[in-house]
């Protein structure tokens, strides 16, 4: 059946959208449409593409204004009626058509400290236990698609926020090295403060709703560095500890002691009798995931609360230590 299109067509000069009716067939997806546009009504058309599977990263474009991978999104997500508006992503400046200047990306990239090997260790020699490996795998799968810099407010149409922003893709990489056991840099996350504008974000998670590997930027890793540059005076909870504990349940820097991993000068502190759930999707009996998590609209992060938390919690859950019950 022929369906409507509107695809914006120009260049930096500018440029409008463009009307089209065009066949579209049973499996085919929007990176399809293109490719039949170029081959009948439009053949100058630029696209940038390359793998048509999900995994290059090329094809990001805006579709009905949603930042996506247009070889990821199937035609039968529309309403037959429905026009489909095929925009370029955003924040970049365009070349052509569809066709933007990610170099700001590449950019970061450069900046980003690369890995620092341990002094002493040859390359060959590098050996690491499985399970960090598993760690950082998660923030390996990106496929530089740069949907979740198109869709970061911080330099969507902000061009003057950009020199002092990497992004949320640069975060998971400052994320990915400082869980890395033989980086040989300590200040990770010191300096995505200081020098990657971790700062800016204020933790929508729009970038983890639109991320095609569906890697949770924002809660595996922007807010765990979040969490550990912020000086544990400004923590409320110690603030509370100081002033509820007895005198000798603080620590010698007259601070309450945290269970916090990371958080420099702590000591062994009141046992934690809640660690911290894993975040992962939840898997059925059969150890697939469901479903729903594959096929929901917006595939954003699971609350780091997880979905069957209730409040009240119960007593054994709660961390607080009241000082009487020591005496
Ligand atoms: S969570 Fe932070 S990095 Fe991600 S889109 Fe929001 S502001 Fe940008
Ligand atoms: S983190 Fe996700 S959205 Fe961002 S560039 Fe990588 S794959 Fe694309
Ligand atoms: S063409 Fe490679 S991700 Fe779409």
């Amino acid at each position: 059946m022929k369906r409507h299109f509107r695809v914006w067509r120009g260049d930096a000069s500018g440029g409008d959208l463009r009307d089209f009716d065009v066949e579209v067939n049973e499996g085919e997806v929007v990176l399809d449409i293109i490719h039949r546009l170029q081959a009948t009504e439009t053949p100058d058309l630029a696209c940038r593409w390359n793998c048509k599977a999900g995994k290059c990263g090329s094809c990001s474009m805006e579709i009905n204004g949603k930042p996506r991978l247009g070889c990821m999104t199937r035609m039968s997500t529309f309403e037959e009626n429905e026009t489909i508006t095929i925009t370029p992503i955003r924040t970049f400046p365009v070349i052509r058509d569809l066709v933007t200047d990610v170099s700001f990306n590449y950019e970061k990239a450069r900046e980003t400290p690369a890995f620092a090997p341990p002094p002493g260790v040859a390359p060959g020699e590098y050996r690491m236990q499985q399970i960090d490996v598993e760690r950082s795998q998660e923030f390996r799968k990106c496929i530089e698609c740069f949907l979740c810099q198109n869709t970061c407010h911080v330099i969507r149409d902000h061009d003057e926020n950009k020199p002092a922003f990497s992004g949320p893709r640069y975060f998971i990489r400052a994320a990915e090295l400082d869980m890395h056991p033989l980086d040989d840099r300590s200040d990770r996350k010191e300096y995505a403060q200081a020098s990657q504008g971790l700062g800016f974000c204020n933790i929508t998670k729009c970038c983890t709703e639109v991320c095609p590997e569906h890697i949770k930027i924002t809660d595996n890793a922007i807010i765990p560095m979040k969490e550990r540059v912020v000086d544990r005076r400004y923590d409320p909870l110690v603030w509370l500890g100081r002033k509820i504990l007895r005198r000798d349940q603080l620590g010698s820097d007259n601070m309450a002691p945290s269970t916090t991993p990371g958080v420099a000068g702590t000591s062994g502190g009141i046992p934690s009798s809640r660690a911290r759930r894993p975040e992962g999707a939840p898997v059925g009996p059969d150890g697939h995931m469901d479903i729903a998590e594959l096929v929901a609209p917006l595939q954003g992060g699971l609350s780091p609360f997880g979905e069957d938390m209730t409040f009240p919690l119960p007593p054994e859950e709660v961390t607080y230590h009241h000082p009487e019950k020591d005496r």
